[in-house]
């Protein structure tokens, strides 16, 4: 179903984005780790990273998946429920700093959040995962080190997109000085080039 969902995403035209299956494994098994019932996801693309986290889901668990592009998330759905994940997964299509509001009135805060859409936004996007968090909470962010890119701070991203780099650099300083939340990044390199992800854990209370 992993392979089939990439395969669909390829034929549908969509970017040949999504994590690797090592970072979709490792996904996978932190939501297990951590027993988590309710996971966030920011940035579905066609749902690879979305099929790895819902089937960790503890009994009763849901994901809650927002993606900005009304054709990528029409291809997300199908591979979803294509799944068997339908029921489990809830897809918000809008942009993400639109959708992520709306969540927070809801009230109800995610055991897991995972973070990769667009990359200039990491600082709202870390902002709005903390509202959205309770102690606990595990925040992991993607592609935090871009072939080293983010050591300049008037890098270009190397991979295209703009304003990519000084996001990652800014969702660091957030991170770092942040008392609520306890966090590191690794370096991956792999069948995607140089690139790494972070992890926080959300300590302190709101
Ligand atoms: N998590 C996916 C890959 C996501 S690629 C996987 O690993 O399988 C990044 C996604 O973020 C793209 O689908 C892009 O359309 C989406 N995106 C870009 N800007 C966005 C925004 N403002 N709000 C929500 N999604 C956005
Ligand atoms: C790229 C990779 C990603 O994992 C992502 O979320 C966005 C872009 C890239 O290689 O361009
Ligand atoms: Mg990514």
């Amino acid at each position: 179903m992993l392979e089939a969902a990439l395969q669909a995403s390829e034929a549908a035209g969509l970017p040949p984005i999504a994590v690797t299956a090592n970072l979709g494994k490792l996904l996978n098994l932190l939501v297990r780790v951590h027993g988590a019932r309710r996971v966030l996801e920011i940035g579905t693309l066609g749902g690879y990273s979305t099929i790895w986290l819902a089937r960790a889901l503890a009994p009763g668990g849901e994901l809650v998946t927002l993606e900005a592009n009304p054709h990528y998330a029409e291809v997300a759905l199908a591979n979803i429920a294509a799944a068997g994940l339908a029921d489990v997964v809830h897809l918000r299509v809008g942009p993400a700093l639109e959708t992520l509001p709306e969540l927070a009135g809801e009230g109800v805060p995610f055991d897991f959040i995972f973070i990769d859409a667009d990359k200039q936004n990491n600082p709202g996007y870390f902002e709005w995962s903390l509202k959205l968090s309770r102690p606990g909470t595990v925040i992991v962010c993607d592609n935090v080190v871009r072939d080293g890119a983010i050591l300049d701070p008037d890098a270009i991203d190397p991979r295209g997109a703009v304003g990519a780099v000084q996001g990652i650099r800014r969702f660091y300083e957030l991170l770092g000085a942040e008392p609520r939340v306890s966090a590191t990044a690794m370096q991956t390199v792999g069948a995607k080039g140089y690139d790494g992800f972070a992890i926080a854990l959300v300590t302190g209370q709101q």
